[in-house]
């Protein structure tokens, strides 16, 4: 049987992420093919512990949010009852919200980014993504939109850290190189312009 395909959206916050998941997972469903969405930080234990650093009740070490975020992609990866593994076994697509790329933006800030970069590609869990689709927008738009759509704001939802982090995420695609399949989405137009970029993409993974 066909393997499914492990597809990743990555962008900083605001970046329209939800949006535009929504609507692949709508054209995957209406082109008579099945699809699986998901998210990081997942809601297992792990993922609390995250929620409560990220919402800034609890501080972390950088190392230690990072060690976290591995342990509940592991988790993300292997668990019986809805692991990506699962899907992908079956045949079935899996598109994500966030992934390890994440990770290597947000806390290869703080820690250092070669660890976490090995201790996530390293891990024989951790399945490499066929795709990712990383949502480009300009840091001030994601703070409007955050502004619009948040009450209380998470430790990274402010302007400075995220335009820290978009420099992160272009040195780290840089240094992937083509070990990995990435695709910079320009999401600062409508979002059917990007929905429609989005589903050419993935059109192309379906063919190959
Ligand atoms: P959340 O509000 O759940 O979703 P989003 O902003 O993607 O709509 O926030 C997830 C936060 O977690 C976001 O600020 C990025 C952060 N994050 C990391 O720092 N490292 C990671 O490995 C992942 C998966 C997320």
């Amino acid at each position: 049987m066909k393997k499914g395909k492990l597809i990743v959206l990555e962008g900083l916050d605001g970046s329209g992420k939800g949006t535009q998941i929504s609507l692949l997972d709508e054209y995957i469903r209406s082109s008579g093919q099945k699809a699986y969405i998901t998210a990081e930080p997942t809601i297992s234990s792990t993922g609390g512990l995250i929620r409560d650093a990220l919402g800034g009740h609890i501080k972390r070490d950088a190392y230690e949010l990072s060690a976290l975020f591995l342990a509940d992609r592991i988790f993300h990866n292997v668990n019986p009852k809805n692991g990506i593994r699962n899907f992908i076994e079956k045949g079935i697509d899996v598109i994500c919200d966030r992934y390890y790329y994440s990770s290597f933006a947000y806390q290869g800030i703080d820690a250092d980014l070669d660890w976490v970069m090995n201790m996530n590609l390293d891990c024989r869990d951790i399945l490499r993504p066929d795709l990712c689709i990383f949502l480009d927008v300009d840091t001030s738009l994601c703070d409007d939109r955050i502004s619009e759509n948040r009450f209380d704001r998470e430790i990274y939802e402010n302007a400075e850290a995220q335009k820290r982090i978009r420099k992160r995420f272009f040195e780290v695609f840089q240094k992937l190189g083509d070990s990995e399949n990435i695709k910079i989405v320009d999401a600062s137009r409508t979002v059917s312009e990007v929905s429609a970029d989005i589903i050419k993409i993935y059109n192309e993974l379906k063919e190959n």
